[in-house]
């Protein structure tokens, strides 16, 4: 096999499960690329920290920019917009495809990305950058191409459904609960992000961009948090047969008027799931993405939305994806396919779904 090389920059829950699974695996995944694997560096903010996995000491470097140079594949797993935003465009310049799982960087640089790996003829691979383990990104993206999207309807937080379901099996505390989920390590590093539905906006904003065909800035995602919800409200939506849940609500508005152009709408906020709903089994720390189009009908996608090893799961699938690419020679699927909707947030509504 032709060697290519692959560069892993963040050393975190996803990133050393990553690199785990690209040493133990490497012959099989080989087979399934057409090509070795060469996983030629992970570079870090610092050598020395403790990491979930056991991986070679000299495959670490504080040097990401040097480390890029060269590489085929260069996977970020930093998180954040800087310095990820500069190390992405550095790999995309240096001629390499890109893996990410950087939801925050995509949802509000998705657009200078995209445009400078188009530019380049690369390609930016981010199965990880929504719902975790969950295959999403591809079905919207390829295997949906062809229909129409009416409707998304996701769980896409692991945390705040974690909260919310311990809350209403069990009545627990909000706090208490918050505390579980950031020990089990399902939490942002900063648990806001979670709580207030920053981590879901983003993701909504990811969703809503590939099911529409668009570009969905993060700030046109209409978006609450679940800090307001309490026992009281939990105990009434279940008397009345419905469990809250945060939603990324991202849908199609028909035009009501002759000549007005369609819009869509995207908004992330605690909703009445009706118990009967597929949305309202997803328990625990789970994510699903419920998925209407015109032809399709309903879809859902179902599984980890968070966890080092399962999100990893989605990362080296891109990876495989970007060598198959490579050995084709291929050109990407691009973004410059994007018609453009606008993106119209509404308020919130107390929907029943
Ligand atoms: N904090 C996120 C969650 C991690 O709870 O879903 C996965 O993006």
């Amino acid at each position: 096999y032709r060697t290519l090389r692959v560069a892993l920059l963040g050393a975190g829950a996803v990133g050393s499960q990553v690199a785990d699974l690209l040493l133990k695996h490497g012959d099989e995944l080989a087979d399934r690329a057409g090509a070795t694997l060469e996983l030629a560096g992970i570079a870090v903010r610092d050598v020395d920290a403790k990491r979930d996995a056991d991986l070679p000491r000299e495959l670490f470097t504080t040097d990401a920019e040097t480390l890029i140079v060269g590489s085929d594949i260069v996977i970020e797993l930093m998180g954040g917009i800087e310095p990820a935003r500069t190390q992405v465009l550095h790999a995309i310049a240096s001629g390499a495809d890109v893996v990410t799982a950087n939801k925050a960087l995509l949802a509000t640089h998705g657009s200078e990305v995209f445009e400078a790996a188009d530019q380049v003829g690369a390609e930016v691979y981010y199965e990880a950058a929504a719902a975790g383990a969950i295959p999403i990104i591809r079905p919207l993206r390829d295997s949906l191409a062809g229909d129409r999207v009416v409707r998304i309807m996701g769980i896409v937080n692991g945390t705040t459904n974690y909260i919310l379901d311990r809350m209403d099996t069990e009545g627990a505390d909000f706090a208490d609960v918050l505390a579980q989920a950031q020990a089990l390590g399902y939490a942002e590093a900063d648990p806001t992000a979670d709580v207030e539905g920053y981590d879901a906006a983003q993701k909504a904003a990811i969703l809503a961009s590939l099911a529409f065909h668009t570009t969905v800035p993060l700030d046109a995602v209409h978006r609450e948090g679940i800090t307001s919800v309490d026992a009281a409200m939990i105990e009434s939506a279940r008397h009345a047969g419905y469990v809250i849940k945060l939603l990324a609500v991202c849908e199609r508005l028909a035009a009501t008027e002759e000549g007005a152009t369609e819009a869509i709408s995207v908004r992330v906020y605690p909703a009445l799931v009706e118990r009967t709903h597929p949305l309202a089994s997803v328990h625990g720390a789970n994510n699903a993405v419920f998925v209407q189009a015109e032809a399709a009908g309903d879809l859902m996608f179902y599984g980890a939305g968070a966890g080092g090893v399962q999100t990893a799961s989605a990362v080296l699938g891109d990876v495989v994806s970007a060598a198959r690419r490579h050995i084709a020679g291929g050109v990407g699927v691009g973004e410059s396919t994007r018609a453009n909707l606008p993106a119209v947030p509404i308020g919130h509504v107390i929907t029943r779904y």
